[in-house]
């Protein structure tokens, strides 16, 4: 092998967060995160708005990544982009920009799938936790946009198993939330909540959908049935018994998903399981896999918090692993919102 070093351009902007990041090879330089808080307000994510943030944000953002990383951007090797899916107006502004960029510094164009770049976290080299998976393996990607069993063969040979047929995971946290009354995102509430809770006070269905796919619309509306029910009797239902309401819904979200990631690993033999997504910041996920680990003799890898939710540090990595194979895009790549692993 070679020492030389290769410094990736990252730049994510498929949903709501403006990010860019500088790696060197597998290393991480800077990774830097513009959150968009105006959708608090709106208690979800407005198209509109995100774009106008992404315009906004996008050059201090990268500007900000090269300045820590302390990198000239004429020493950059390629700039990789996330190309869907995701948002089309949040990704047009990544995308333009990457692409104008490359233009200007005339080196390689690199497309990114952000489905395939939340797997491919786990390969940054991390001088506290240098564990990778080893393939085959399989990645759930769990987030407020995504729910995925991925199999992963190789870093770019990819089959999804199983997926979400309506709400992505994180979206089934925060509509259960709302419904509480708690401000949005409000999954990291939830788990706190949950923390102090009985898990098992109160009952809720679980969805039967065939095989590896996940459904999370129903258990939003039964818990909005229940919610009804119980604060016509006693209107300060919510309130009395927050903790143990979100006790019971975070412990059947964990069930369903530790079910099918159970089944995964029967159907396919495979016990190296990578998470990622936000959700994996929940802690009573980290409970369940720790148990799995004991109990079904599982490994499991979850990347640090920061690349486990949107950044752009993930889309370098996948950009250098693509750089390796000389994988590049023309100029006439374009954003695409709908955009499946693999194809
Ligand atoms: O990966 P991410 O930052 O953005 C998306 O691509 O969606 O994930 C955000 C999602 C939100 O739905 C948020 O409520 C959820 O992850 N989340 C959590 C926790 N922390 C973040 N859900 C449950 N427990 C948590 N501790
Ligand atoms: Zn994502």
């Amino acid at each position: 092998m070679t020492s030389r070093k290769t410094y990736i351009l990252g730049i994510e902007s498929s949903c709501d967060d403006t990010s860019a990041a500088v790696l060197c090879n597998k290393k991480v330089l800077s990774n830097v995160v513009a959150t968009q808080d105006i959708h608090r307000q709106y208690g979800g994510v407005v198209p509109e708005l995100a774009s106008r943030a992404h315009q906004q944000n996008i050059v201090p953002v990268v500007h900000q990544a090269l300045a820590k990383a302390n990198i000239d951007k004429k020493d950059l090797s390629a700039i990789a982009f996330t190309k869907g899916p995701g948002l089309m107006g949040s990704l047009l502004v990544g995308t333009s920009f990457a692409k104008s960029l490359a233009l200007g510094l005339d080196i390689p164009l690199i497309a990114v799938n952000h489905m395939e770049a939340h797997i491919l976290a786990h390969f940054i080299e991390d001088d506290e936790n240098n564990r990778e998976p080893s393939f085959p393996f399989l990645a759930m990607t769990i987030s407020g946009g995504h729910t995925q069993i991925v199999l992963v063969k190789d870093f770019f040979d990819m089959e999804i198993l199983g997926e979400t047929l309506d709400d992505a995971v994180g979206e089934a946290f925060d509509k259960s939330a709302k419904l509480m009354g708690l401000p949005y995102p409000g999954g990291p509430l939830v788990d706190k909540h949950a923390q102090q809770g009985n898990s098992a006070a109160f009952n809720f269905p679980k969805p039967k959908v065939e095989g590896l796919n996940f459904s999370f619309s129903g258990l939003k509306t039964s818990i909005l049935y229940f919610l009804q029910r119980e604060t016509k009797k006693n209107p300060d239902f919510v309130a009395e018994n927050i903790d143990d309401i979100c006790a019971s819904v975070q412990n059947t979200i964990l069930d369903i998903l530790m079910d099918k990631l159970q089944l995964a690993v029967q159907q396919t033999g495979i016990n190296e399981i990578a998470i990622g997504g936000g959700v994996a910041a929940n802690s009573g996920i980290r409970t369940r896999l720790k148990e799995a680990e004991e109990q079904l003799g599982l490994h499991t890898y979850i990347p640090k918090f920061q690349y486990c939710t949107d950044n752009a540090a993930m889309i370098g990595i996948t950009g250098y692993l693509k750089y390796r194979k000389g994988q590049f895009s023309n100029q006439s790549v374009a954003a695409k919102a709908r955009f499946a692993i693999g194809s």
